[in-house]
């Protein structure tokens, strides 16, 4: 069993990758949520955490409340994606468990410092700036992690939140290049596979026909996001970004990628918080992280449908 940190600012996609890791209990046990500033602000991504867990009937796992702004800038948001609660779509239970007093960051350090070295996964879904101001606090935590799984970056498939960043890395570049800076194991499930990844129609009622809360809440909520996505894109369903990362830490043969130097551009005009992958090793810079860039979608689906039907 894995012990998971989720580092995440929900998000339907989001929320999806969060009740699949509920539904594999087997492979994952999960020892906080740590809510990020990025789709919406802070109080609403710790309101939708909480949501999820009283949706998913899993009040014990505790929320924790992270930085409300990335480290340098101000928070650029995507409430046009997701919606004025930033988790738009189905109604979910109002919460009645309430997150910890303990800061996120302070959670990440203190629970990496606790566990036995080399025990600890982060799963990162969302901007990682709460990650990044843990390592900079507390760097003797770095060697103690396991592996960070992050849904992150682009590159073949350039940008989503503009022409070439995607959006968890454009919001806080500066806490994204700390991070691939740490010497910790790393992959990335960036755009390039994320959009191969697509909720089709057929996919969505197939979500729906479980039947379960889990599964038909799930389905509402991609309905919604989906709306943005196809309008922007013109295929044939919305990109689903954050399952990617669970579903690569339950079964890995389903994706194939390269370990790469990924750099992420910080001071660029036209480019800020894009991440160059050094995909042909043109340069001596030292291979960093995993770069999946693509993935079985079929597959991907099966997994997540999979999990998501052993849920209430
Ligand atoms: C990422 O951006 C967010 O809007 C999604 O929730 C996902 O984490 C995709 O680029």
């Amino acid at each position: 069993t894995r012990k998971l940190i989720i580092l995440t600012d929900p998000g339907q996609d989001q929320a999806a990758a969060i009740l699949m890791i509920l539904g594999a209990p087997a492979a994952f046990e999960v020892l906080g949520l740590v809510a990020t500033a990025g789709n919406i602000d802070l109080r609403h991504t710790v309101a939708n955490c909480l949501k999820l867990l009283e949706l998913a009937d899993r009040p014990d796992i505790p929320v924790f409340a992270g930085c409300p702004r990335p480290l340098t800038r101000d928070l650029v948001t995507a409430v046009h994606v997701h919606g004025p609660t930033g988790l738009d779509g189905p109604d979910l239970p109002e919460p009645v468990i309430e997150a910890s007093p303990v800061h996120g960051v302070d959670f990440i350090i203190d629970t990496l410092r606790k566990a036995e070295p080399g025990t600890v996964t982060i799963c990162s879904l969302s901007p990682l700036t709460n990650l990044a101001m843990a390592l900079v606090k507390a760097p003797d935590i770095a060697p103690r992690v396991h592996e960070i799984v992050a849904m992150a970056g682009a590159y073949f498939e350039v940008g989503n939140i503009t022409p070439s960043a995607e959006f968890n890395v454009y919001v806080d570049p500066e806490a994204a290049r700390i991070v691939l800076d740490a010497g910790i194991p790393t992959t990335l499930l960036p755009l390039d596979v994320t959009h191969e990844m697509l909720s089709t129609r057929a996919r969505l009622d197939a979500m729906r026909a479980l039947g379960n809360r889990c599964g038909v809440a799930t389905a509402e909520m991609l309905e919604f996001s989906e709306s943005f996505d196809l309008g922007k894109y013109g295929w044939d369903g919305a990109p689903l970004h954050g399952p990617c990362v669970p579903a690569y830490m339950l079964d890995p043969t389903i994706f194939s990628g390269r370990h790469v130097n990924v750099s992420v551009e910080l001071a660029g005009t036209l480019t800020q918080g894009m991440t160059v992958a050094d995909w042909w090793g043109i340069t001596d810079r030292p291979r960093n992280a995993f770069w999946v860039r693509d993935g079985d979608a079929d597959r991907y689906f099966a997994l997540l449908l999979e999990c998501l039907g052993q849920l209430p």
